[in-house]
């Protein structure tokens, strides 16, 4: 079937009274998709272009077309923003080139010199590196707080304070941040909420619905899920829309098209593959935790973390990111481990059919927190491999580990 009745899916709405709504899993299949624009094909093309013609001088006076200039939009701009939009539940969406590039472009549409900014104190590092440089520069102070502030960030506020940037769960130390009383308290003082979103996507976690006014995502990650291409998706609801969408068009970022095709299709298949990286990373991460090497994995969908509550309470899924604190272990043995692994890459990035690990320390470039979890940590991504193939890799790992000298000195 590639007819989706109207308002259940292609241009979105309501679905009529006497049908059953489609559920998430069909409607992201539909979503920004519309064969009949498209001579029947079912994937929106890749439109390359600057220049659009119009037929008279009165017309192009006017701006009078559908697409107006290539950096203002393209049918397969407009098929990725309308299925984002529909799936966020928000009021538009902007594509540019990565998520980087949302980050800022999200920030600087609601923030002028003299504003003041809270950043979580587990936010993505170039999020921090942005905001004490440029921003800096442009005028915007910028504080860090305590992930695990919740509504005692009210306590933080000024009289500048103009938006609070949120990371649920920070994508190295993976803190639960309270979204909703955040939110709660902000929006009591006209502050605009702003959060990262990659690590849940919009399939495991609904920012707009509770209560973030802009949410980002870096669709390098499980939008893509091939390590393939560089995207970033900012979503606004009715109230930060129309700025989001002007400094868009002022700034021009726009994505290039080849991405923006290569992240539709990740787009259709995606539930799948976070259904299926969910359940294999939850079954890497309970392995791990049951390994004498291992003091801790940070990973709010397991019982055993501090951020499970919150996670149940407003997540309908996990991604395949998370940590492990090892017991205390010189550096050396650590990445013996993570040199021994053969079906890890070693790199930065994530959300790929290949898995990953890589050393972190947060401690350098936390301010507002100290970082002191006790040993060594890295940072793992589950892909699409077989479990048991992975966890025999990891088998190597810590037997690599164990031979590297100095190992048991430090107590494990
Ligand atoms: C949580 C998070 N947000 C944003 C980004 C930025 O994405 P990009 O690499 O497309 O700039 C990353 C990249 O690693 C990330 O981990």
């Amino acid at each position: 079937m590639n007819r989706a009745p109207e308002g259940q899916g292609g241009g979105g709405g309501a679905a009529k009274p006497e049908s059953r709504p489609f559920a998430a899993a069909t409607r992201l299949l539909y979503a920004g998709r519309d064969p009949s624009e498209q001579h029947g094909f079912v994937n929106t093309p890749i439109y390359r272009g600057s220049t659009v013609l119009y037929p008279n001088a009165e017309d192009f006076l006017q701006r009078k077309a559908r697409f107006t200039y290539g950096t203002k939009g393209s049918p397969t701009t407009e098929s990725l923003e309308t299925a984002w939009t529909e799936m966020t539940g928000a009021a538009g969406t902007v594509l540019v080139p990565s998520g980087l590039a949302a980050i800022w472009i999200a920030l600087m549409s609601c923030l002028k010199a003299g504003d003041h900014l809270l950043v979580t104190d587990s936010v993505y590092r170039p999020t921090r590196n942005f905001c004490d440089s440029i921003f800096k520069r442009f005028g915007v102070e910028t504080s860090y707080y305590d992930p695990l502030i919740g509504a005692d960030i009210a306590k933080l506020f000024k009289p500048n304070t103009r938006a609070v940037f949120t990371e649920a769960p920070g994508s190295l130390s993976f803190e639960m941040q309270d979204i909703p009383a955040i939110a709660n308290v902000a929006h009591a003082r006209d502050i605009l909420v702003l959060m990262d979103n990659t690590w849940a996507t919009p399939l495991f976690f609904s920012a707009h619905a509770m209560g973030v006014d802009i949410s980002i995502e870096a669709g390098t990650k499980y939008l893509s899920g091939a390590s393939d291409l560089l995207l970033g998706l900012v979503s606004a609801n009715e109230r930060c829309w129309k700025d989001l969408r002007a400094t868009f068009d002022t700034m021009a970022p726009c994505a290039g098209p080849e991405d923006v095709f290569l992240a539709l299709r990740g787009l259709r298949s995606m539930r799948v593959r976070l259904l299926h990286q969910q359940q294999a990373g939850l079954a890497v991460a309970r392995w791990l935790s049951g390994r004498p090497e291992v003091a801790r994995v940070l990973h709010p969908a397991l019982e055993s973390d501090p951020g499970h509550a919150i996670w149940k309470r407003d997540f309908t899924g996990a991604s395949s990111l998370f940590s492990i604190v090892l017991k205390p272990m010189p550096d050396t043995a650590m990445h013996a481990f993570i040199n021994a692994l053969t079906l890890f890459g070693i790199g930065a990035s994530w959300g790929g059919f290949e898995s990953l690990a890589i050393p972190f320390d947060c401690k350098p470039f936390r301010t507002a927190t100290t970082w002191n979890p006790g040993g060594p940590c890295v940072r793992i991504h589950i892909g699409l491999e077989d479990v048991g193939d992975l966890t025999a890799d990891l088998e190597r790992g810590f037997a690599a580990m164990r031979q590297t000298a100095g190992y048991a000195a430090d107590g494990v």
